[in-house]
């Protein structure tokens, strides 16, 4: 039996009456994906309060690497909340952010002392490497890329590419940032020996204090830098005393097959923003990175009142304990090897897929109406996202024009429910292309 089961129609009625509910009073702007509400997860498959279970391929926006409520993070939560839940550690300080902030120090890339600084969200994480790199070189300037997500914040959104929605009438902006192309052999002919060009028509590169990059990039569609791109920003950073930021919220964490998605490319970058999948879903980031820029900091200019709070980082360190005991890294490579062959197989029988692509288990399809013009098809994408999930599988979509889908699927998961939640893809994608 498989683990999907649906028994009543999606939403059931449980569920539309907490919707009822919703409807007077949860803001209006806040979107869900899925209609149903759930009651119960565990593993990769989650249940609503009709009793119908469903697979989420989304994990939780990619939160839930480990999956749903682990054992082993459960007791850990239960066990630190009965002795103290918050003190916020500039007042009285705790093992837990000591611990994970060793934990998460010593696993980082880079032949140098590291520091590690606990906040709430990816978006904070990001923001508050700029401010270390602007604090340390004294410089303003941010360069960012095309499709990049940073966080919704309002440094953060503007380093965001993506305006609809995200921008909405939410200006003015930021300021000092710069958005570089990235490259794309469907859209520019940019190579990574363009780049240092492209950075100095912009911006003096004396004032530029970090370029922020995602070493895949999650929310612009799995997009993966072409061979030597990271190496060449690498290097101007250098060139330039420039800092390397890389924003690993969504790669980090061992989707790709590495604890950090940087050491793909033998990279130290100088600073690498955490967050989603380290805490199992409590909320919790991190940024760790060379010693020396935290340093030159004043006391005091870095914080937050929850930011690393003791329950999060028990989590935290059980999280890092159970990717390794677990053997995470080589799943998720397992994991990415069944998904491409299953994917191959589909973008044989569907034209309409394009391209596929990832590193891992961090997998993407594309879906394009023409692929001369390269024209997105968000609508394919769309009725293809809703098709599964009336057949009990959640999956993102990705992508400036919304016509890509992203497995961020919990690692944690069986062989089984992989190939289950893929055959149920595989059909809607079928279902919906012979309409
Ligand atoms: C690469 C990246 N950076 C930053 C963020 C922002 O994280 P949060 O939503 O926790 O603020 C996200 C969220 O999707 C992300 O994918």
């Amino acid at each position: 039996m498989g683990s999907i089961l649906i028994k009543t129609s999606v939403p059931g009625p449980k569920s539309l009456e907490i919707a009822k509910v919703r409807e007077n009073y949860v803001a209006s702007t806040l979107e869900s994906l899925a209609p149903f509400y759930i009651k119960d997860g565990k593993g990769a498959v989650v249940e609503d309060y009709d009793g119908n279970r469903f697979l989420d391929f989304t994990g939780g926006w990619g939160c839930l690497i480990v999956g749903y409520s682990p054992k082993r993070v459960v007791d850990a939560i239960k066990e630190q909340s009965e002795h103290y839940i918050h003190t916020d550690f500039t007042s009285i300080p705790y093992e837990p952010y000591v611990k994970l902030a060793q934990m998460i120090a010593e696993r980082a890339p880079g032949d140098f002392k590291k520091s590690v600084a606990f906040f709430n969200s990816g978006a904070e994480a990001v923001e508050n490497a700029v401010k270390i790199a602007r604090g340390y070189t004294r410089r303003k300037g941010i360069v960012v890329f095309d499709r990049a997500f940073h966080g919704r914040t309002l440094l953060t959104m503007t380093m965001t590419h993506r305006a609809i929605p995200y921008k909405y009438a939410f200006g003015p902006f930021a300021s000092d940032i710069y958005r570089l192309p990235y490259p794309n052999p469907h859209r520019n002919k940019f190579t990574p020996r363009d780049f240092e060009r492209l950075l100095l028509d912009s911006v003096y590169p004396e004032d530029v204090a970090a370029i922020v990059i995602e070493p895949i990039q999650g929310e612009g569609g799995f997009n993966l830098p072409p061979q030597g791109f990271l190496e060449e920003i690498r290097n101007i950073t250098e060139k330039y005393g420039i800092l390397f930021v890389a924003d690993e919220v969504q790669s980090g964490y061992g989707r790709t097959g590495k604890f950090f998605a940087i050491e793909n490319w033998g990279i130290a970058p100088d600073l690498i923003a955490l967050g989603k999948s380290i805490a199992a879903g409590l909320p919790l980031s991190a940024v760790v990175g060379n010693k020396k820029f935290f340093d030159a900091l004043p006391k005091g200019s870095l914080g937050s009142t929850f930011g690393g709070n003791p329950v999060a980082c028990r989590a935290g360190i059980e999280v890092i304990n159970i990717i390794e005991e677990e053997h995470l890294l080589e799943k998720a490579t397992y994991i990415g090897k069944i998904i491409k062959k299953r994917f191959d197989d589909m973008q044989k029988k569907y034209p309409v897929i394009k391209e596929i692509r990832g590193l891992g288990a961090m997998c993407a399809l594309e879906f394009i109406k023409d692929g001369d013009r390269w024209e997105p098809d968000p609508e394919t994408c769309g009725k293809v996202i809703q098709d599964a999930l009336k057949n009990g599988v959640l999956l993102a979509g990705a992508g400036l024009h919304k016509n890509i889908i992203r497995l961020l699927i919990p690692l944690v998961i069986t062989d089984e429910e992989l190939n289950e939640g893929l055959d149920v893809l595989d059909r809607s994608i079928g279902d919906v292309t012979k309409q």
